[in-house]
């Protein structure tokens, strides 16, 4: 016998063994290539008909191609065997099941708030501006009417970049931003993250606000009574009230805070016989300051004496916390799931 058919013989063999043993597709992968790859043992003998005596080469070519078939079947039948195990164990798709419902995001109630807050304002003619986070001490303080060694610098608990560099404390620089490069009238609301050096239960150094302000001929703060007045009763309904104290804030004169009434005990100061926990009994809740523009930034901005305008500066966690009935600030910034999926 040649010994190229012996080989050939021996292939089979082995393989027919070795198929017998295989129990996974993976391995019957392996075995197709092995045996028959286009770098295979078959293909290695194969290879040497080329060289053979012209009279051996029919015999010999048959006899390949007889293993080349035989191994090739032994690869169906194995590979018919384990497909017809899958699917044994394996039930074809079941086009029945529910789909899987993929878990989807949420924004944060924050950004819910800030949001709705701009929207009602953009219902009411306002534009919407951001401004820089890492602001100059000039628009922060300088052109608000806040000079050097003012103390009202000592309210803002500044972090400091450099000397004239800091992070903003209030959304309030964007007023002499916008203004200095834009004529009046205007109307605008300004959302965004500002920060101060101050961290316990009721404060977090990064915290939200909405500025706001409006320029104008002849405005008054009956105007600014009137805005704040339809904006409380878009975003806490029609039965709450507001009113306005006297206060003070260097980049406006008069200047005020407003409350609304307290959302919990409906403004009554009590609640089931005992004074109200959130606002301890006043039946009142600050939510935001304002006034009327100050000349003096008017001046910085170089804005003509006459201009009239109002502004005003809402915390935004405040008015989550509002809203939602949410008694603890740290929960805004801890990003427990269960608690922020509830905003849907
Ligand atoms: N910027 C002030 C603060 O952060 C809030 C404020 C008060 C803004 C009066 C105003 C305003 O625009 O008119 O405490």
């Amino acid at each position: 016998m040649h010994v190229m058919e012996e080989e050939l013989q021996h292939l089979v063999t082995s393989a027919r063994a070795e198929a017998e043993a295989i129990g996974e597709p993976a391995q019957l992968e392996e075995f197709r290539v092995r045996y028959l790859g286009r770098k295979g043992l078959l293909s290695g003998i194969l290879r040497g008909l080329g060289a053979l005596p012209a009279m051996d080469k029919p015999r010999l070519g048959a006899k390949a191609n007889e293993a080349k078939a035989a191994i090739e079947e032994l690869y169906a039948a194995k590979n018919a065997a384990l497909g017809a195990g899958r699917a044994h164990v394996r039930p074809a798709l079941d086009l029945s099941l529910p789909g899987r419902q993929p878990a989807h995001g949420r924004s944060h109630p924050i950004s819910r708030v800030m949001r709705e807050t701009c929207a009602i304002f953009a219902a009411m003619g306002f534009d919407i501006a951001e401004g820089p986070n890492v602001e100059l001490d000039y628009y922060n303080f300088e052109a608000l009417n806040i000079p050097a060694h003012h103390p009202a610098r000592d309210m803002h608990d500044t972090f400091y970049v450099t000397d004239s560099l800091l992070l903003r404390t209030h959304t309030s620089p964007m007023q002499a931003r916008i203004m200095e490069k834009q004529q009046p009238p205007l109307r605008v609301v300004a959302p965004g993250q500002v920060y101060r050096c101050d961290s316990d239960i009721t404060h977090t150094p990064m915290f939200h606000q909405v500025e706001g302000f409006l320029v104008d001929k002849n405005v008054s703060f009956a105007d600014l009574k009137g805005v704040l007045a339809l904006f409380v009763n878009k975003m806490f309904g029609s039965g709450v009230g507001l009113r306005f104290r006297p206060s003070f804030f260097p980049f406006t004169e008069p200047s005020a805070e407003a409350d609304i009434s307290c959302i919990l005990c409906s403004g009554k100061g009590h609640r089931n016989g005992e004074p109200c926990r959130i606002c301890k009994g006043t039946g009142w809740l600050e939510i935001l300051g304002c006034g009327m523009v100050d000349p003096n930034v008017f001046a910085a901005v170089g804005y003509p004496e006459d201009s009239t305008g109002f502004a005003f500066g809402l915390g935004v966690e405040r008015i989550a916390m509002l809203k939602y009935g949410i008694t603890d600030l740290r929960m805004f910034y801890e990003n427990d799931l269960r608690f922020l999926t509830q905003f849907a």
